[in-house]
């Protein structure tokens, strides 16, 4: 379970303050699927990395399974998300020297021990459509097939919660319908938690839940 709790992050720039996340609580529960949606510069991306303890807060509490992100130390938190987490980042995030498959399996080298890592690297990776691309290195790739190395990547450690920042954003429709299946498959049979930002109203119809951020603020839509 999530617990979010009176979250706010501000950012200055030059005299002036932009409340990124403004006095955010919300709870998500394990299993969930909730969807997150709101104007450019809302908020959304800094919520999700608040959410995923790689952004500090000024003020309130991020609590996931009863640890508090913010009450242990680097090294501890560090290891809580490679065991727990996994993101897909809102702009392209592989490394440009490492193949597909080297891409999928990098995570595996810091988190928990993976059994048969390159197997299900390959698995991941052919789930994504991407069968005869596992030896191609980014710069070979369009940026629809990076964007699904990078959610392919985003499974290898087997975490308990995805946050998504607009995996689909830059996806076919019939590419984004494959892969939203294919997260609802996951949260499904593994009961993965997926946080899911987007700016797609068939993305947000298609989960339990939808939230709407403005100018930092979030309601249940
Ligand atoms: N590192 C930063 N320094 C200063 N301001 C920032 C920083 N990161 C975000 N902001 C500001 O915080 C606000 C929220 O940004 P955020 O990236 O969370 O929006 P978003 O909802 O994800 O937008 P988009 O849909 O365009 O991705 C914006 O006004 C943005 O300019
Ligand atoms: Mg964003």
């Amino acid at each position: 379970m999530i617990e979010v709790k009176e979250l706010s992050k501000s950012y200055k720039v030059g005299s002036e303050t932009v409340n990124a996340v403004d006095n955010v609580s919300l709870t998500i529960d394990k299993g969930e699927f909730v969807a997150i949606v709101g104007h450019s510069g809302s908020g959304k991306t800094t919520l999700l990395s608040l959410m995923g303890g790689l952004t500090k807060p000024v003020s309130g509490t991020v609590t996931i399974d009863g640890v508090n992100l913010w009450s242990i130390s680097d090294n501890d938190l560090s290891v809580f998300r490679n065991r727990k987490m996994n993101f897909i980042y809102q702009f392209s995030s592989l490394i440009p020297t490492l193949n597909s498959l080297e891409n999928v399996m990098l995570p595996t080298a810091f988190g928990k021990e993976i059994t048969n890592a390159s197997e299900y690297a390959s698995e991941l990776l052919e789930l994504m459509g991407l069968k005869d691309k596992k030896f191609s290195y980014p710069s070979q790739l369009s940026g629809g097939q990076q964007r699904r190395v990078a959610i392919a990547r985003a499974f290898i450690n087997r975490p308990e919660i995805i946050l998504a920042d607009e995996p689909t954003g830059d996806l076919d429709e019939e590419t984004e319908a494959e892969v939203m299946t294919l997260f609802h498959r996951m949260n499904s049979e593994q009961k993965i938690t997926f946080i899911c930002v987007t700016h797609s109203t068939d993305i947000a119809k298609q989960c339990r839940k939808t939230y709407r951020m403005s100018q930092g603020a979030i309601k249940e839509a």
